[in-house]
């Protein structure tokens, strides 16, 4: 299971030995023709599956006329996905950029040029807001950032869905509280309900700009266009990347009208943000992105999450998740890694995070027939690992016979 010794890659990625070299709606195949369940997206991020002709289509077309002009230049595509994502979030003004953690840093930017001379961003521990400094030093993680001294200043880290730890720590330098709808990367957490609500009147009281990290969660994953929507609050600023553009790398971030007001030319740019072809495509997916398809997923979702939970699967400790955000956590009898492995050994393509959980972040494209299937797969693969487990105590009380 490890990368070949002879790889020229730097081994920063724990690869698995598999390469997929084909992809059709919610399937994958690899070089030897094998089919697999894709309940991963790419971390999130082909949403609409693979090849969809939509946007395969616009990618095409778009090829074939333009690729790059930079941001020296009109980009009319830029207006038309920034005028469906203030329409769809109510804010002003969009900034493209090519990744979730680019997104970040620049609403990082805005929120201390807003905050003229107050720097301080209060976020959650267990969050994930990306790899480079800034947003590197906005993710709580200690096992991130070890290797990595100094970070940079000027963040406050409180734990997850804890409104009086935010109080405590806001101070005369806060400017901003940053915060994902749903941890994903820390093992799906979804907070209490009123938990954005809270935040946003905290803001409110104290004169402090809400960011919401919609990366993994905006763009339909959780069953509304943007998570923080259920919660019927109305951000500052909203970072977006993964499931935007279905797969070419597009990050954006949507700010309200007195944060864009305290952005001058030259404050923040970038060479690829915003390229023809990846705006295109998150076009293409805006457009695909309607109230029926939301709906679907919501169903989708609540279906999927009931009936994991009615396998009354040994192993399963938690099933939880909004939309097709989905964790199952394990009990710690099973490595989740080892079960993930087993899973693609047997077809189906899942994640892992947090704290034992298995991740599912399967397309907005699935149907039953497809859920039905990962359930069958789920439940053999739990059937295996429970058999390995007997096998083992067996083995065990074997031997105790023998020794006495
Ligand atoms: C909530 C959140 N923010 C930011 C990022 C970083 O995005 P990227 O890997 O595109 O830089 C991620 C990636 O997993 C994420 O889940």
């Amino acid at each position: 299971m490890e990368q070949h010794n002879n790889s020229s890659l730097l081994k920063n990625y724990n690869r698995l030995p598999v390469e997929f070299v084909k992809g059709e709606g919610s399937f994958l195949f690899d070089a030897n023709g094998k089919k697999y369940l894709d309940f991963l997206s790419g971390i999130a991020v082909t949403s609409f599956g693979h090849a969809h002709p939509h946007i395969t289509k616009a990618v095409h077309d778009q090829v074939d006329k333009i690729w790059h002009t930079s941001n020296l230049f009109e980009i009319s595509l830029q207006e038309k996905v920034a005028q469906k994502l203030t329409d769809q979030s109510k804010l002003s003004k969009v900034f493209f950029c090519n990744s979730g953690t680019e997104a970040n840093e620049a609403a990082i930017k805005f929120a201390r040029k807003f905050g003229k001379g107050k720097s301080t961003i209060i976020t959650a521990l267990g969050g994930f807001h990306g790899r480079t400094m800034g947003s590197l030093s906005a993710s709580a993680q200690y096992k991130l950032w070890q290797g990595f001294f100094p970070l940079t200043p000027g963040f406050t880290h409180v734990p997850y869905n804890d409104i009086d730890a935010i109080n405590d720590s806001i101070n005369e330098d806060t400017v901003a509280i940053m915060i994902e709808p749903i941890q994903g990367e820390n093992g799906v957490i979804v907070p209490s309900a009123d938990y954005l609500k809270k935040l946003r009147a905290i803001c409110d009281a104290n004169n402090l700009l809400l960011i919401v990290d919609e990366v993994q969660t905006g763009l339909g994953r959780t069953g509304k266009y943007f998570a923080y929507q259920w919660a019927e609050i109305q951000p500052d600023i909203i970072t977006l990347a993964k499931g935007i553009a279905n797969g070419l790398p597009l990050g954006a971030v949507i700010c309200s009208e007195k944060v864009a007001d305290a952005i001058q030319p030259g404050d923040h740019g970038s060479t690829f943000g915003g390229n023809p072809v990846a705006l295109v495509a998150a076009l293409a997916v805006s457009e695909l992105l309607t109230e029926d398809i939301l709906e679907k997923i919501q169903k989708l979702g609540d279906a999927l999450i009931s009936r994991i939970k009615n396998l009354q699967l040994e192993k399963v400790i938690d099933v939880r998740g909004c939309g097709l955000m989905v964790g199952i956590e394990l009990d710690a009898s099973i490595n989740v890694k080892d079960f993930m492995k087993e899973l693609l050994e047997n077809g189906v393509v899942t994640g892992t995070s947090g704290n034992n959980t298995l991740r599912l972040l399967p397309p907005f494209v699935i149907n039953q027939k497809e859920i039905d299937l990962f359930l069958l797969t789920l439940n053999k693969v739990v059937d295996k690992f429970r058999q390995a487990e007997v096998k083992q105590l067996q083995s065990r009380q074997v031997g105790t016979i023998i020794l006495k």
